[in-house]
């Protein structure tokens, strides 16, 4: 923030439907152009009347927009359009300087641009659009393993393999769609880059993290909450798969591991962290191992030693569960009917 001056608001409005990295990275760059960012949450009905039915309900796509470290406000509700009202709205009633939007055209169903008043009043922006994910790519992937869980004929099987062969290399699940390898560069604007201060207590949570949720935030803010220095472990692909199915995890390590880092709770990931939590305590972060004073956080029945805790799922998660996002998506009838 300039020093004596009133900080730059910027405002950003999204669907933010199946939230991933690239809206992370979206609001990471707007929040670059301004000192507070505001972000607008479109209402259902208007996402069902410019694009199709969201697969999350307004309140999981507050939770998960509320949950990233660059976000300031936000506003529930928000129109799709910037109409002349909303936008004297955002400039008197919320101080907004700047309004922002990705450098994709953003079309309204008669085809003009939603985005024109707040270009022609010169209070617009644009940040550069993340190649690579969307949330219709994340629905197609849903729905790919939903035909594998349907139909394992080794056929199917095979038919998914060869048109994915080019993409899924290494330790990638045969079954997985993504093309995103990171960069450091990516890493580090993600990242708090901080380590542990010598007295802070660390915790230590592990999961697969898969397909980022608002039962996710929830968790990530509980664990935080036990301490100073807040630690995730995210699986590997290959563990994801043993674990769960050789159809996840639908989000590769990378996605993963960047949409836990967008996350305000957390301070460092370990990518790639072992299923078994030793008693030895043997995972270290630079500059830090995790000692007796620190925690350890896993269901009931991994509780690996007597400095471990459980905590209780917050009621929240039991309409959203925890442990597989998969069946979640299931449940919700209209990702059948999502459409771009
Ligand atoms: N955005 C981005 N990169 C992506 C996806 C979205 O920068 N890969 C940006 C959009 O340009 C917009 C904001 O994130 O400024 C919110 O996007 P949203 O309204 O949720 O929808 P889409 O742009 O349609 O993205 P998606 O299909 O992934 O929902």
């Amino acid at each position: 923030k300039r020093r004596g001056k009133k900080p730059v608001r910027v405002y950003m409005d999204g669907c933010f439907d199946l939230m991933h990295y690239g809206h992370a990275n979206a609001l990471r760059q707007a929040k670059a152009l301004g000192d507070e960012l505001v972000v607008g949450v479109v209402s259902d009905e208007q996402i069902i009347a410019n694009k199709g039915p969201p697969v999350l309900s307004m309140e999981e796509r507050l939770a998960l927009v509320s949950g990233l470290k660059w976000v300031d406000e936000v506003i529930a509700d928000a129109p799709y359009e910037i109409t002349e009202e909303f936008m004297n709205q955002l400039f008197n009633k919320h101080k907004i300087d700047y309004i922002i939007h990705g450098d994709d055209p953003c079309l309204l169903p008669d085809g003009t641009d939603a985005y024109a008043l707040a270009k022609k009043a010169g209070r617009y922006k644009q940040i550069k659009r993340t190649e690579g994910v969307s949330s219709t790519d994340i629905v197609g992937r849903i729905l790919s393993a939903f035909k594998v869980v349907k139909s394992p004929k080794s056929s199917d099987m095979d038919k998914l393999d060869s048109k994915n062969s080019t993409s899924c290399e290494g330790s990638q699940p045969k079954h997985c769609h993504a093309h995103f390898l990171p960069t450091s560069r990516r890493i580090v604007q993600f990242s708090n880059c901080k380590a542990p201060g010598p007295n802070s207590r660390v915790v230590y949570i592990d999961g697969a993290f898969d397909l980022f949720h608002a039962g996710h935030v929830e968790i990530l803010k509980t664990a935080r909450q036990q301490g100073d220095f807040l630690l995730v472990g995210i699986y590997s692909d290959q563990t994801v798969s043993e674990l769960r199915g050789a159809q996840f995890p639908l989000m590769n390590l990378h996605e993963r591991s960047l949409s836990v880092l967008a996350c305000r709770y957390v301070d460092e990931v370990i990518m790639g962290a072992p299923w078994e939590v030793t008693n030895d305590l043997d995972i270290c972060i630079p500059g830090h191992c995790l000692s007796l004073k620190d925690i350890i956080i896993c269901p009931k029945e991994r509780k690996v030693c007597k400095h471990s805790v459980y905590i209780p799922l917050h009621p929240y998660l039991f309409q959203m569960p925890f442990i597989c996002s998969f069946c979640v998506m299931l449940t919700k009838k209209n990702v059948f009917g999502h459409k771009k």
